[in-house]
């Protein structure tokens, strides 16, 4: 029998199965509030994100308002997006907004060069997606073109969405039907100068900015928060050089951009089904790099602006995998697995942390694109996993910030190693607490002890995500293979919060 249960232990340790321990302390000790607008979407002019997935046939059997898809307004509305990015991407820096108004069938046609050589007939144009975004609820992010566009262009694009006296282009908004101002406050100035917003040198783009920028106008109650395209992953230099040659005044936000590569290679990154256990392992190992490039850029930005005056926008994110079997290339479409939600989860407790620096992150991308929220098929939809962890950490937009000093056990596998577990806590107006915990452990459960060190409680109940394998997805057929379930496994013992995580798993706890 002793023979055995050495066996057993012996096994246990050699394939890292069974049970460990965390140790968490939450304290209210904080002024920061993590901005809702870390929770945004991305919706770009790529495969079916708008044509086929926003924006549908007029014949297609589903419920619309003109051509939008309503199923997936309703379902977006659930989740409180509180901000959407659009037209791109690098479509941003080929389109030309004015072909994107007045009657449809009078608008041209375009190429959408970056993403399938496709032509596009512009019926989705300006005020389709304000539209949009006033179904949502949602505030719009639009993306300037800088690459190919003119100083001019711009400057009239944020006229003819905010001033609210008589212009030329304020007459063509109110004859094509918006007599009010649209009051657009979000505008990134160009995107991805560095690769395909043209290819320009950090010290270049600054330059472009500044004179962008300043023919962007804040009309009256419409004032602008700019921001300017920030580093590639770990360019560490484009931080400083935009921070040092911008006026921090000139602008609101720098972004980041930063995928999670499942192989960490551009020319083959993986599935996003067929996947090994190092290959889970691999990925989320590759999302937690987010938190260095954070702390790293916020460091060099806190050389030019001490105040943290200036957000860290992280307008691109997410898992990109291989597309579908079968799929067009130039389309980024990929299926969502729970590896996608725990990316998502752990992705957003570190932004949560970063909440002083960091103010606003965009998703990429929404629908049908990259690491969706939804995915659609005609008239099928389905919410992916990764949408069901926006859903339950929605409780975090706008809360005040709770900081957390957490131990974790390893995550251990072929002699390399990750943090199993992260959180993030926040208060909500109403005094709620919320704690979000992910084990990504995939095979040990983990027993959590939480100080909750000043904060007084009575009640817990919370809300899980999790399955039988890290693979596992949502699909047509089967829609709810994953979706949120009561968690019951957290219990008070004295002043401490006991928490039985299954492993692979993402849970929220509120506290009364
Ligand atoms: O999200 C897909 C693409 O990735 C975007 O168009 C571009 O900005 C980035 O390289």
């Amino acid at each position: 029998m002793k023979k055995y249960l050495l066996l057993l232990f012996a096994a246990s340790t050699l394939f890292g199965y069974g049970q460990s321990t965390a140790s968490l302390a939450i304290s209210n000790d904080s002024k920061q509030t993590i901005s809702k607008h870390i929770y945004g979407q991305f919706a770009e002019h790529l495969g079916h994100g708008i044509y086929g997935g926003f924006w549908v046939d007029k014949n297609l059997t589903v419920k619309k308002q003109g051509r939008i898809r309503l199923d997936i307004v309703e379902a977006l509305k659930k989740i409180k997006i509180p901000n959407l990015r659009w037209p791109g991407g690098c479509f941003a820096d080929e389109y030309h907004w004015r072909d994107g108004i007045g009657p449809s069938l009078q608008r041209p046609l375009m190429v959408n060069t970056n993403w399938g050589g496709v032509v596009e007939d512009n019926s989705f144009g300006t005020n389709e997606f304000l539209e949009l975004c006033k179904l949502l609820g949602t505030e719009p992010y639009i993306t300037a073109n800088v690459g190919s566009g003119t100083v001019d262009e711009m400057s009239k694009w944020v006229e003819y969405l905010n001033f609210d006296g008589e212009s030329p282009v304020t007459a063509l908004r109110k004859k094509y039907g918006h007599p009010d101002p649209y009051k657009v406050s979000f505008w990134g100035v160009g995107n991805e100068p560095y690769g395909c917003g043209g290819n320009m040198t950090p010290e270049y783009y600054a330059n472009e900015f500044r004179k962008y920028a300043s023919f962007a106008k804040d009309y009256h109650n419409a004032p602008l928060r700019k921001i300017a395209c920030g580093p590639n992953v770990d360019d560490y230099n484009w931080t400083d050089v935009i921070m040092k040659n911008i006026p921090a005044k000139m602008i609101w936000g720098i972004s980041l951009h930063y995928y999670t590569l499942p192989t960490g290679n551009w020319s083959k990154k993986g599935s996003a089904t067929n996947f090994t256990d190092q290959d889970y392992f691999n990925t989320v190992k590759s999302c937690l790099h987010m938190d260095e490039l954070i702390t790293k850029h916020s460091a060099i930005m806190d050389k030019y602006d001490p105040a943290k005056k200036v957000g860290l926008v992280v307008d691109e994110w997410g898992v990109w995998t291989d597309v579908e079997p079968g799929t067009n290339p130039g389309f980024l479409y990929q299926q969502n697995s729970l590896r996608d939600a725990l990316v998502a989860a752990t992705t957003l407790n570190i932004f949560n942390n970063h909440c002083d620096r960091v103010k606003m992150a965009n998703l990429a991308q929404t629908v049908n694109v990259l690491q969706s929220l939804i995915l659609t098929d005609k008239e099928k939809m389905l919410l992916t996993p990764t949408y069901h962890i926006f859903d339950m950490y929605k409780v975090h937009q706008d809360a005040k910030y709770l900081p957390i000093k957490l131990n974790s056990p390893d995550f251990a596998m072929n002699g390399d190693k990750i943090p199993a577990v992260n959180a993030s806590a926040s208060q909500d107006a109403k005094g709620k607490i919320h704690v979000s915990l992910v084990n990504l452990d995939s095979h040990k459960n983990i027993a959590i002890t939480i100080d909750m060190k000043d904060i007084k409680w009575n009640t817990v109940n919370g809300q899980i995500l999790t399955s039988a394998n890290v693979t596992d997805i949502n699909t047509f057929a089967k829609p709810n293979t994953l979706q949120l379930k009561a968690f019951v496994d957290a219990h008070k013992d004295g002043s401490r919060l006991v928490v039985n995580m299954p492993s692979k798993s993402a849970v929220t706890l509120e506290l009364n």
